[in-house]
């Protein structure tokens, strides 16, 4: 099996601190992966060297064949790495459609001269992402409100527009940050379901940072956990929820494992 995205070593330091180290790991096509691991223990930082936020100090990364090195960061979202953020990132004095079509942008290639002299082909470019954009509406049902202002909607709506953004952009892979942070035990179950159905319907490969342990253990393939921006274990739910090195990480911080709560 070749992997859709392999990490090699990859590490990030800031100043003094080195919150990612010699982290390695990879995701199959068509797995849904979680990353865990206390707070600070590196996830947002590791995501954001893979969606190019961040350039690593070390190490490797190659998606789909390609070397992430070998590319500019502002082209990763092209290759196919979408993703969502940690605290919402979406313009609020816009419209849900408005917003998804930004999620878009990626994808048109045309450029400025390109608009000049085929003018056909933005249009059809165009059209093309409208298409796209009402598909996703219907799939992640938000046709009640693809026209109101997302300043005005609920958290939890909120994070779901930021979710079809991320697929607007026809990813290969969805890196999802903390995606039901907030939200209450309904919103979390439909999110979990969407997070199937995306792999399952529209083929996408999911790596999720995710706290909410439930969900990690119901929907995911395998886990990789880190700890002080070291991977400390990595394997199915049920075997890194019975490691003892993972609960000795989230009680090492003095906090109740939240991997033994949702053992049952
Ligand atoms: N841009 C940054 N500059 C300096 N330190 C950072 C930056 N981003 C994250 N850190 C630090 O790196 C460590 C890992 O952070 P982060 O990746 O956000 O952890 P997690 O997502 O697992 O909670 C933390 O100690 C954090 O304070
Ligand atoms: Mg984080």
């Amino acid at each position: 099996m070749t992997a859709l995205l392999t990490v090699e070593n990859l590490s990030k330091r800031f100043g003094g601190l080195q919150a990612v180290a010699d982290v390695s790991l990879t995701v199959a096509p068509g797995e849904i992966c979680s990353v865990i691991g206390p707070n600070g223990a590196g996830k947002t930082t590791l995501f954001n060297m893979i969606s190019g936020v961040l350039r690593p100090s070390g190490g490797r990364m190659v998606f789909d064949g390609i070397d992430l090195s070998s590319i500019s960061p502002w082209r990763f979202a092209a290759a196919g790495i979408g993703r969502t953020f940690q605290n919402l990132a979406l313009f609020k004095h816009g419209t849900v459609v408005e917003n998804i079509l930004t999620g878009r942008h990626t994808h048109l290639r045309s450029n400025v001269l390109d608009a000049v002299i085929f003018f056909g082909r933005t249009r059809s470019e165009e059209i093309a992402a409208r298409q796209r954009v009402e598909h996703i509406i219907e799939f992640l049902e938000i046709e009640h409100v693809r026209d109101a202002i997302v300043g005005a909607l609920s958290y939890g709506q909120q994070k779901r527009v930021e979710l079809a953004r991320a697929l607007a952009s026809e990813p290969k892979i969805l890196l999802l940050d903390e995606m039901v942070s907030g939200m209450n035990q309904e919103e979390t179950e439909d999110i979990a379901r969407f997070v199937l159905d995306i792999r399952d319907e529209l083929g996408i490969t999911v790596l999720m940072i995710e706290h909410e342990m439930r969900i990690v253990m119901d929907i995911s393939d395998r886990v990789h956990v880190l700890n002080f921006g070291r991977k400390i274990a990595e394997g199915t739910p049920d075997r890194v929820r019975h490691d003892p090195a993972v609960a000795e990480a989230y009680l090492g911080g003095q906090r109740a494992s939240p991997i033994a709560k949702a053992g049952s």
